[in-house]
């Protein structure tokens, strides 16, 4: 003996249970970030055993005391060596990403859906169009994977929906999950530059859009995971609101008068109050208290874009006001 301790070999990782702990604790000591559609460690941890296992979220728990086989653990630990090392996203590991109780094929072709529609299609937006079935044109803009246009389809099932991305990679995916969701007869795909190719088309009940938002020096600050996604999905110019600018102009000619224009901009609102300081938007309430995702009527939209008119000092219509009356009734 030479006085000096020998290192304690860490445990064995025998059960699922022991790779979910290591998981959890390589995870927080890596410093991952967890913004891209999960809440924390856990759930990361517990999608990629599910993944290495071959066994759905449901059926997780039966492997949590039971010895894992060689092989399904090591390749759990590539998993992870990939998440904490390459800094490679879960959704991007998997292959797959859920949103509103659906799946989603998703590649490092499309950002990873997180949107806060998804707690808006259900029930919030419908309340400020007319009943679901009267519904027939919707356009989901910047449509990415194609989370969002599925979710339309399936809110308004007499709709059809357009749905437009400039990206050809991003529109493969969304073909293959409009497909996989049996909507190929109601949602069409447009590769354009925001609503370009839409013009003259018969107008909508409903436009929607995700749009990218971040300035750009806000994607340089970024965690390295968003780097792993298309920075064309997350950067919208120097002040994050060139696509945002483009949509606001082309959605106005859009829409039929009853419908309405609902875009998310994450942190934009000031930026977007400063800009538009008389532009009549409705923040629809979200779960965390952002708020991000603004509801703008036609007839506002209108009568704000309107040619002659100079868009930053246009007074409101009354739209704002019926439509605070009409949320806090609800
Ligand atoms: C934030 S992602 C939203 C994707 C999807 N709607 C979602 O919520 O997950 C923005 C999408 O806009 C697309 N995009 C960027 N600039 C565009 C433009 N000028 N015209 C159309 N699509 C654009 C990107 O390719 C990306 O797929």
């Amino acid at each position: 003996m030479n006085g000096r301790r020998r290192p304690i070999p860490p445990p064995p990782l025998r059960t699922g249970g022991d790779l979910l702990r290591h998981a959890n604790r390589e995870m927080r000591r890596a410093g991952v970030s967890h913004g891209q559609g999960f809440l924390g460690p856990e759930e990361e941890s517990l999608t990629l055993l599910g993944h290495a296992l071959g066994l759905a979220w449901e059926d997780l728990p039966s492997c949590f005391r039971r010895p894992v086989s060689a092989e399904a653990a090591t390749r759990f630990l590539e998993l992870l060596r990939r998440r904490t090392e390459d800094r490679t996203p879960t959704a991007y590991l998997v292959g797959e990403a859920w949103l509103g109780g659906l799946r989603f094929k998703v590649d490092e072709r499309v950002i990873i859906p997180r949107s806060y529609f998804v707690e808006l299609i259900p029930e919030v937006i419908p309340a400020w169009l007319p009943p679901a079935e009267r519904i027939l044109r919707v356009a989901d803009v910047c449509t990415g994977s194609g989370c969002l246009a599925v979710l339309l389809a399936r809110r308004f099932p007499e709709a059809k929906v357009d749905a437009t991305d400039l990206s050809d990679a991003a529109l493969e995916v969304a073909a293959e999950n409009i497909a996989a969701h049996g909507l190929k007869g109601r949602i069409r795909l447009h590769r354009t530059d925001v609503m370009r190719s839409l013009a003259g088309r018969p107008r909508y009940d409903l436009i929607i859009s995700n749009p990218p938002y971040e300035p750009e020096k806000v994607l340089r600050r970024l965690p390295a995971e968003f780097h792993r996604e298309p920075p064309e999905a997350l950067v919208s110019g120097k002040d994050g609101l060139d696509v945002i600018r483009r949509l606001l102009r082309e959605a106005a000619s859009s829409l039929l008068p009853h419908g309405a224009l609902v875009i998310e901009v994450g942190g934009l609102r000031e930026a977007m109050a400063r800009e538009w300081p008389r532009l009549p938007v409705c923040w629809l309430p979200t779960a965390d208290g952002s708020d991000c995702v603004g509801l703008i009527h036609a007839a506002d939209l209108a009568a704000f874009t309107r040619p002659g008119r100079r868009a930053s000092t246009r007074g409101a219509t009354g739209s704002r006001r019926k439509a605070r009356g009409r949320s806090r009734g609800r």
